[in-house]
């Protein structure tokens, strides 16, 4: 990577919070209330995750809320898969690979947090240090699967309950 676009990088960084690329809102509900309490649960400590990070938080007090986060990942997807099961929902297999692919990139970003030490300096100052992945993550979670996948379903289950 050239200096210029690791200094392009990094600014970008240092300059866009989460909440200016995507903010959390009814648009995102997909009308499930534990389903959606989930999304937002994921959304906010990941959120939060990432700010920490950029503001200097050290990589080793963040591994708690990675861990965290981890968790409250596959309780949500297993979560979700139990209720799309129980109604039948056509696209269930092509779901779950996407869920599965995102675990495997929530062990990445895992790895990434016991890889880097902390050395004493603010860790939100290298960019190969662990946040970014954290973003790309939150951005792929929200944007590419919750707006998009998870809106497929939204309404197959309420179709289901209105049947019921
Ligand atoms: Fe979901
Ligand atoms: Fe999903």
């Amino acid at each position: 990577m050239s200096t210029t676009n690791a200094l392009f990088g990094r600014i970008q960084m240092q300059h866009h919070s989460i909440n200016t690329l995507i903010q959390w809102g009814e648009h995102l509900t997909v009308e499930h209330p534990e389903i959606d309490a989930q999304h937002k649960a994921l959304y906010d400590l990941g959120t939060t995750v990432y700010e920490k990070w950029r503001a200097g938080g050290s990589v080793n007090a963040l591994r708690p809320a990675v861990e965290k986060l981890t968790a409250l990942l596959k309780d949500h997807f297993s979560y979700e898969e139990q209720v799309l099961t129980g109604i039948g929902y056509a696209g269930l297999d092509e779901h779950v690979a996407e869920h599965r692919s995102m675990l495997d990139e929530m062990e990445v970003v895992r790895e990434q947090f016991y890889r880097f030490e902390d050395d004493g300096k603010p860790s939100g100052g290298s960019l190969l240090a662990p946040g970014w992945p954290v973003l790309q993550l939150i951005l792929g979670f929200i944007i590419g699967h919750v707006s998009t996948s998870d809106m497929g379903y939204c309404r197959a289950l309420v179709d289901s309950r209105a049947a019921s």
